[in-house]
């Protein structure tokens, strides 16, 4: 058997992790997340959240890809029987769907560097988005036809993730990190001050910062908190287990997990005072309630800041350029984690090599994300992200935990993850997983059938959620063929 591919060093593969976990998903979408629930009413089940579901998680995606130094079907395989190996190919596809829509909204960021020039929204940032840009329809049905400037940017985006993952885990993936990584920070920290120096920029953050705890009682709060802890960190994507694949013999679990979850929410929390310090501004400028001044929603990162920019008494077209450059090397570093959990399943499953499974993968990434260029892309892009993040990273979670809890056994993985690592996961790891995770997915999966069963999402047809729905079920079916013509049989590889 050919050498697993390792990473350079410990901080490669915390920096790669930590780009994998920080993407679109700290600035895009933890703002409006945070916008629609309230503010910081939003920040109490985050946290929760992530102590619960996301640190335990991670200890465990990073713990069997270590341990097994096999992508995720394998890795899952190996702990808990061949059967398990289904859930780990589920993951090849739902990363690619995943993928697929994540980089035509990086598309969207790449094409706003350069209108931020110009500021090419003029007067009306939301009709300028929605409209000349998205050329948004009626309706899901009508898909009103590819949008030529989006397709070519998400063409480049396509390109340059095939360009980084093709050249490897440590010559590709590793290498991009080491620049986008510190390069993110210095951006972010940058706009953080820029917006709460503005007038006014401290009220927006006031917002941010005072939970509203009877916002709470609305279950509704917590699934967000929940589906916005798997997508920001990047579990039950497989993605974390195969960069956990790629450490060396004996490399740190603990430690490194509370780090990379850490390093990533405290990004999304720092990214918030640049977002809600230029709220609060907004919100003067334009004499109107701080709840009033944006509608919440998809949009809000390219509607809300757009309109601040313009409103900015300097620099516009700088910070404009800085804060869609950030949101582009920020999705970049997690689109390549996508892409690489399907091409190292690939490469696992199939002995393909890497620039064979890469380019399979970038194509197909290329050609199912072509519907969300067109007019009609953005209601299918919003169904699918929600079933992706509400149901199949959650089944995901909570399939991989019970296989490693119940079916491996808790106290025994404990046992080798404490054997390599700096701090120790002490048995409120085994209390949290096995039990907590558990229960808290089962519960949250039930709620989130029952609110689809009972009032659908976000106003769509029924006709329209059911073709998104059987569009995760037929990547289910695929994931179940693909998994059924796997070529590595783990009963005979040496690990
Ligand atoms: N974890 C990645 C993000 O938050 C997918 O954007």
């Amino acid at each position: 058997m050919a050498e697993r591919e390792e990473w350079g060093s410990r901080v490669g593969f915390i920096l790669a992790a930590m780009g994998s976990a920080i993407g679109l998903g700290n600035i895009w979408r933890f703002s409006y997340m945070t916008y629609s629930n309230g503010g910081g009413a939003f920040l109490v089940p985050y946290f929760f959240a992530l102590l619960t579901a996301g640190i335990p998680i991670m200890i465990l995606e990073i713990g069997i890809g270590s341990m097994t130094r096999f992508s995720a079907p394998f890795a899952l395989g190996k702990v808990a029987g061949k059967k398990a190996e289904w859930i780990g190919w589920w993951t090849a596809i739902a990363a690619l769907i995943l993928n697929s829509y994540y980089m035509v909204i990086l598309s969207w960021a790449f094409l706003y560097i350069f209108k931020s020039v110009t500021l090419a929204w003029g007067k009306d940032p939301g009709a300028y988005f929605f409209g000349n840009v998205l050329g948004l329809t009626d309706g899901p049905f009508i898909l009103g036809g590819i949008r030529l400037p989006i397709l070519l940017s998400f063409l480049v985006i396509v390109l340059i993730n095939w360009f980084i993952v093709s050249r490897g885990v440590k010559g590709g993936i590793e290498r991009a990190c080491k620049i986008f990584l510190p390069l993110m920070w210095i951006i972010v920290l940058l706009l953080v001050i820029r917006g709460i120096t503005l007038p006014h920029g401290l009220e927006g953050i006031n917002w941010y910062l005072k939970p509203d705890f009877s916002k709470l009682a609305n279950h509704k709060v917590w699934l967000d908190a929940y589906g916005q802890i798997f997508f920001t960190l990047s579990l039950g994507m497989g993605t974390i287990i195969v960069y956990g694949s790629y450490l060396r013999k004996g490399a740190d679990v603990v430690n490194n997990s509370f780090l990379i979850s850490l390093g990533n929410c405290g990004f999304s929390f720092l990214a918030g005072f640049a977002v809600f310090g230029t709220l609060g501004y907004v919100a003067h400028v334009l004499n109107k309630p701080f709840e009033e001044v944006v509608t919440a929603g998809i949009g809000l990162a390219f509607v809300m800041y757009p309109k601040a920019i313009s409103l900015l008494p300097a620099g516009k077209a700088l910070i404009g350029i800085l804060f869609f450059f950030l949101l582009t090397i920020a999705g970049l570093s997690s689109s390549i984690s996508l892409m690489e959990n399907t091409v190292g399943i690939l490469m696992d499953g199939y002995k393909l090599n890497r620039m064979k499974a890469t380019s399979i993968v970038a194509g197909v990434t290329f050609l199912i994300g072509l519907i969300y260029t067109t007019g009609g892309g953005l209601y299918w892009l919003d169904m699918v992200d929600h079933f992706i993040s509400y149901y199949a990273l959650a089944l995901v979670g909570l399939l991989e935990t019970i296989a490693v809890t119940w079916v491996f056994g808790a106290d025994k993985f404990r046992e080798f993850v404490n054997s390599v690592s700096e701090i120790k996961a002490g048995s409120w790891w085994t209390v949290f997983a096995k039990y907590l995770t558990i229960a808290i997915l089962v519960i949250l999966l039930l709620l989130d059938i029952y609110s689809l069963a009972t009032e659908g999402y976000g106003g769509y047809p029924g006709k329209a959620l059911g073709i998104a729905f059987g569009y995760i079920l037929l990547g289910m079916i695929v994931a179940y063929i693909l998994h059924s013509k796997e070529k590595l049989d783990i009963t005979k590889e040496v690990s």
